[in-house]
């Protein structure tokens, strides 16, 4: 298809890297973004809407979109990607039913189970459970507890303390009726994006997140910190392993249902000391920043290889890759996660933007807006990131470290350490 109008949806970096990478490709004629960004803005339409499946459907019928991209998960959990089927729009991104993946993790434990697919044991725990009994079961490591609920990254505790662990066990049975208290599993973190639909799939290379606040990984849990790709942790033995063992049978478990899944499926990964994989949480979407630091390495046409697995098509796309390594370092407003101051002005990022390069360096705008004067201002915790790609990783974290010493933001922070543990 040519000249094709496409609509993603969402306002993150995740969804500028996105219209970066569609920007890129000669098929798309069109783009359009909801409600998207200031960097959006840039290379899109922007539509302010309201973010309800009806008003959305009604956006992408006006603009008679040739292909929907879905970039957070709330959406797809309300049912998007079911009501764009039934008006015959291809979207990217799963319907409602295996959204669930992500919306409940005893769905998501239970689809392992019948897959086949390595990963934590678990306890589901309800008003009748022994509490004590479970906590004891699973001691000697901290507790890790789970909520089965979307929870915007505040839905899981990961614990040496007791009592915090009980605490929080007993809260979320009242909110929620039961909650999962998963065995510990020690090890080094990694994810993999899947892209797939009903007869294929396409494995992109594995990264990891920094997701503490604060440089060696200490601090508060964020949505990400940065992130780097390939993630050397993933060597090849264990990218076999993580294909044979999880990606092929959880494909074949999606594409045997009567809809498959069609979009990505983000796996989060924990390697053992055996080097082992273990399959710790899916995600329905791009995971952000692992998206900003992925794409930018995919040579295929990405409107090829999203409007197929939208279509079933995935089978005709190969996947084309870049040599090199990409790095993103997110820059955060003072009191982010917690409670981000917005509204600051964000010094030299018109000039940057106006000069960087997709490619090589350049700026994923996230939480950005425009003041009443066009100054560009911080509007969310996790502001932008800057992205570089290049031969080596060294190489790549310097150009990225140096984009970002551009920025002048009054309270701003940023990890000094981002992908260190694959570069010592
Ligand atoms: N970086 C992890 C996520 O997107 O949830």
């Amino acid at each position: 298809m040519d000249n094709a109008t496409v609509v993603v949806v969402g306002s993150g970096g995740r969804e500028h890297a996105l219209c970066l990478s569609l920007d890129s490709s000669p098929r798309v004629g069109s783009l359009h973004c909801v409600p998207g960004n200031a960097g959006t803005a840039q290379l899109a339409t922007n539509h302010a809407s309201e973010m309800t499946t009806e008003s959305l459907v009604a956006l992408f019928e006006r603009l008679e979109a040739d292909l929907v991209v879905v970039g957070p998960e709330a959406p797809l959990c309300a049912g998007l990607a079911d009501a764009c089927a039934a008006l015959g729009l291809a979207c990217f991104g799963p319907v409602a039913a295996l959204a669930h993946l992500e919306g409940s993790k005893l769905h998501a434990k239970q689809t392992m189970q019948a897959a086949g697919v390595p990963t934590a044991a678990f306890l589901r725990l309800d008003e009748g459970s022994d509490v004590d009994a479970a906590l004891d079961a699973y001691a000697g490591h901290p507790w890790v507890v789970k909520r089965d609920v979307l929870a915007g990254g505040k839905g899981v505790v990961v614990t040496e303390d007791r009592g915090e662990a009980r605490a929080f066990i007993e809260s979320s049975i009242q909110n929620d009726g039961f909650v999962l208290l998963e065995a510990f599993l020690p090890g080094e973190e990694a994810s993999m994006l899947v892209v797939m639909d009903g007869g294929a799939y396409r494995a992109l290379p594995a990264s990891q997140d920094h997701k503490r606040a604060y440089d060696g990984d200490k601090g508060p849990n964020t949505g990400g910190m940065g992130a780097y790709c390939p993630a050397p942790v993933v060597s090849p033995s264990v990218h076999e392993k993580i294909i044979s063992r999880i990606v092929e049978p959880m494909h074949q478990h999606l594409s045997a249902l009567e809809v498959p899944y069609r979009g990505v499926l983000f796996i989060g990964l924990m390697i053992d000391q055996h080097d082992d994989p273990y399959v710790v949480e899916f995600n329905v979407r791009f995971g952000d920043p692992e998206c900003q630091v992925t794409l930018p390495l995919i040579r295929t046409d990405m409107f090829d290889l999203l409007h197929g697995a939208a279509t079933d098509g995935l089978h005709e796309v190969e996947l084309h890759l870049h040599g090199g390594s990409a790095v993103t370092v997110v820059l955060a407003s003072e009191g982010y996660p917690a409670s981000p101051k917005k509204g600051r002005l964000l010094g030299g990022l018109a000039q940057l933007s106006a000069s960087a390069n997709y490619g090589t360096a350049w700026v994923n705008f996230a939480g950005v807006s425009l003041n009443e004067c066009g100054e560009f201002i911080a509007s969310g915790g996790r502001v932008l990131s800057c992205t570089a790609l290049g031969n080596d990783l060294k190489t790549t974290q310097e150009m990225a470290y140096n984009l970002l010493s551009n920025i002048d933001l009054e309270g701003g922070h940023f990890r000094t350490d981002i992908a260190h543990r694959a570069i010592q």
